[in-house]
Formats: C-alpha cells, structure tokens, sequence
C-alpha cells in the first residue's frame, strides 16, 4: 500500500478531463495535479521546449512526493515519453491519441484525427499512425488556435464553432465515422464539437483507457492507494480562471 499522491501534468486544464475519469476508477487515491499554463500552449513548440518542460514538470510533482506520473498532455507523452521513463524511476503513464480502437472500428475505412501540432508531427505519432495507413486513412487536422480559446475559458459559442467547421469539415466530406480527440483540452469542447459532427461519428478520447492503465500499474508496482478521505490538490503557474472555471468541486486551487 502506498497513500502518496498520483501526479498529473498538463499544460493547462487539458489533462482535468483525464484525472475525473482517473479519480472515478480509483476513488481510494489521493492526486496532486499540475497545470503549466504559463507555458501553454505546447502544441506550436519545438521538441526540445517539449521535452525541458516536461522534464521540469516530473520533477516538480516528485519533489511533491507522487508514486505515479499521468503525462495528460498527448503533446507532451508523443514527444519524450521514452526520455521522462528513462530520467526517472518512478512510473509514468502517458496519454496518446486514440487510433488503435478508431482504426479497429471504423466501417468506412476513415477516421480524423483532431490533435496539435507537436503530437501530429512526433515520431510516436508517425509509428501508431503508420501500423494503420495500410488499411484506413487518416484525416490529420492541427486543430491551432483551440488551447488558446479553451485556456480563455472559450468553450462554447460561434467563434469556437467557426474554427472547429474549419477542422472538421474535410474530415466529414472525407466521410470519417470516427474521430480521435487527440489533445486532453478536446472533450471540455465535445459539446460544441458534437453539433458540427454527423451523428453517426463516434468521438473517441483517451480518459477511460488512461485509467485503466494507471489502475494496472499501481497494481502492478504495489503502490495502491487506500486514503478513506482523498485529498485533490490543484496547482498551477499562471492565472487560476481557467481551472476554477471547469472544477465545480470545491478542490483546492494553489498558484505557485
Ligand atoms: N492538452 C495538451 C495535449 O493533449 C495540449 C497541448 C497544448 O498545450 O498545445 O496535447
């Protein structure tokens, strides 16, 4: 057994949507959650700007004593996820955009991907997306300029909706019946993305799959949680607006 915290990183509130379905699963746990938004968004840097950061993220949640890493940050996860397993020995988990299921399901042979600019570009990326080419096509969009909104506290409305016609568009003249929220910021939006989409695309995001895997390694390592008051502690090194904007608990929000 081990009560020390599950640590998150994202570069905003993205990775909130990956903790409630982490939390869900394991309500024994207590979690410490860092949201590096006075660097975000990530998804226009380069690899290097990528990898600093997340390196100095790990280290901050350890110094905070965390028995796990989350990387709730597909940007972050594509571009050094090898490199934070190897700088570190505490386990991490890492968040990828979902192609395996969306590339296994698909009827007609075409999926989208919704994701930014520094997880379509990755290697990572580039290998998932590759062992499915041969058999489907991939409808790639760099959805630029929606961290930004939905860090703004944007998460619905016409000026939202007007870049999101712009991405989604080709993707359902490409008739795709799946599509991959490849960025952890996606689902705070799905509402407004559901109204451009047919009904008959399924919106896959990685929440359920993420906890799955958190729940098994904990299990594996022996560092199961049995906190009977969990403790949700949220930091973060810009403005707090945007995470008292999406966490209706009462969770304590820090700024450091
Ligand atoms: N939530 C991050 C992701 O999943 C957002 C990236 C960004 O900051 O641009 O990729």
């Amino acid at each position: 057994m081990n009560n020390a915290p599950i640590g998150i990183f994202d570069s905003g509130i993205g990775g909130v949507t990956i903790f409630k379905s982490v939390k869900k699963l394991l309500p024994k746990e207590n979690f410490l959650y860092f949201s590096d938004n006075l660097n975000s968004p990530y998804g226009n840097k380069s690899k290097k700007e990528i990898q600093t950061l997340s390196l100095k993220n790990s280290e901050w949640l350890l110094n905070k004593g965390c028995k796990i890493i989350i990387v709730a940050c597909n940007t972050a996860t594509t571009n050094c996820i090898s490199l934070l397993r190897k700088s570190f020995k505490t386990p991490f988990v890492g968040v990828e955009p979902a192609i395996k299921p969306a590339a296994t399901n698909t009827k007609t042979g075409n999926i989208g991907v919704l994701a930014t600019k520094g997880t379509l570009n990755s290697n990572l990326f580039g290998i998932t997306s590759n062992d499915y080419c041969s058999k489907i096509k991939i409808i790639e969009k760099n959805g630029d300029g929606l961290v930004e909104m939905i860090e703004n506290g944007i998460l619905n409305g016409t000026e939202i909706e007007k870049l999101l016609i712009k991405f989604l568009n080709p993707m359902i003249k490409s008739n795709i019946d799946h599509l991959v929220l490849g960025c952890t910021h996606f689902p705070l939006i799905n509402d407004s993305i559901k109204k451009i989409l047919p009904g008959n695309v399924k919106i896959l995001e990685s929440g359920e799959a993420i906890a799955k895997q958190t729940k098994k390694i904990i299990m594996d390592n022996n560092i199961v949680g049995n906190n009977t008051n969990p403790t949700y502690n949220f930091y973060c090194n810009g403005s707090d607006n945007s995470l008292k904007k999406i966490l209706t608990d009462n969770f304590k929000i820090n700024i450091i």
